[in-house]
């Protein structure tokens, strides 16, 4: 359940500040990187984990709080073997080699998504690098694997229903949004996906409510800080409105100036 309460988009006007505060991003195209190479998919997915390295460190050195990266999705059981296997032992390979690293710069680690197809091994490395950097507050990298936007969502209210079997009204936004796996972090601010295409494929549905959206046809690997401003800048660029006038904003932004 909710570790923390933040202020949902439809239910409330988040603050909005110049630098994202949470940042998700579906990290594609790994695969066409590495074919147009001449190299394997999965040569692919491993220079993928150096954008990651340097993604971090720029969230970091900008003072995001919270960076969500989509490292596999519920459906991409779906692919070939090979290349499931190969994506399941990198990421155990980069949590033993990388969470010292991650601890020694402050950063804590979280991992969403349904980890009961997981092998227990891969679970108990993740459970531990979880713990190990549990209280670290500089920057909060959440991974999402073998994670959906409507297992989440489903998840979520099958717990409600398990946990409160007495209750007979439905349950509200705010309930839902305390049971979802993300819920001890803020609505992303801003979701990047890389590789051209435009579409969600199943990523944080509840979450992406009134989040801004930037699509880059750079491939995953090649995207480096400098991408990342560029997406930053772009974000600025927007007028964030939950539902209300231009005008209204206007007016409000008046009235704090003589506040
Ligand atoms: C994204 O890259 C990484 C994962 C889905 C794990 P892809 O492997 O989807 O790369 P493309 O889209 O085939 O180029
Ligand atoms: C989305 O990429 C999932 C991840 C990046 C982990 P995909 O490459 O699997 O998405 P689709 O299938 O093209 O929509
Ligand atoms: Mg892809």
């Amino acid at each position: 359940m909710a570790e923390r309460k933040y202020a949902s988009s439809t239910r409330d006007i988040p603050e909005v500040s110049a630098v994202p505060r949470h940042i998700a991003i579906i990290m594609d195209g790994n695969g066409r990187w590495a074919r147009k190479r001449y190299m394997p998919r999965v040569a692919g997915h491993a220079r993928g984990l150096e954008s990651v390295r340097a993604v971090v460190k720029a969230c970091v050195e900008r003072g995001v709080e919270y960076l969500t990266l989509f490292a596999f999705s519920s459906e991409n059981w779906r692919r070939p073997q090979d290349e499931v296997s190969f994506l399941m032992q990198l990421f155990m390979k980069a949590l033993r080699k990388e969470v010292a690293r991650l601890d020694h710069n402050e950063i804590r680690l979280r991992v969403i998504g349904d980890m009961t197809r997981f092998d227990p091994e891969l679970v108990r490395i993740i459970r531990e690098s979880e713990e190990k950097t549990a209280g670290n507050t500089k920057l909060t990298l959440c991974i999402a694997a073998n994670y959906g936007g409507r297992w989440d969502i489903a998840n979520a209210v099958s717990e409600l229903m398990r946990s409160q079997p007495e209750r007979r009204d439905g349950f509200s936004e705010d309930e839902i949004a305390d049971a979802l796996s993300m819920s001890f972090a803020p609505e992303p601010d801003l979701f990047i996906r890389t590789g051209g295409e435009k579409r969600i494929s199943n990523f944080l549905l509840w979450q992406l409510a009134y989040t801004e959206f930037y699509f880059t046809d750079a491939l995953w690997p090649d995207f480096d800080a400098d991408a990342l401003d560029q997406a930053i800048e772009s974000y600025r660029s927007r007028e964030r409105r939950f539902g209300r006038t231009s005008d209204q904003l206007v007016e409000r932004s008046a009235q704090e100036r003589h506040a």
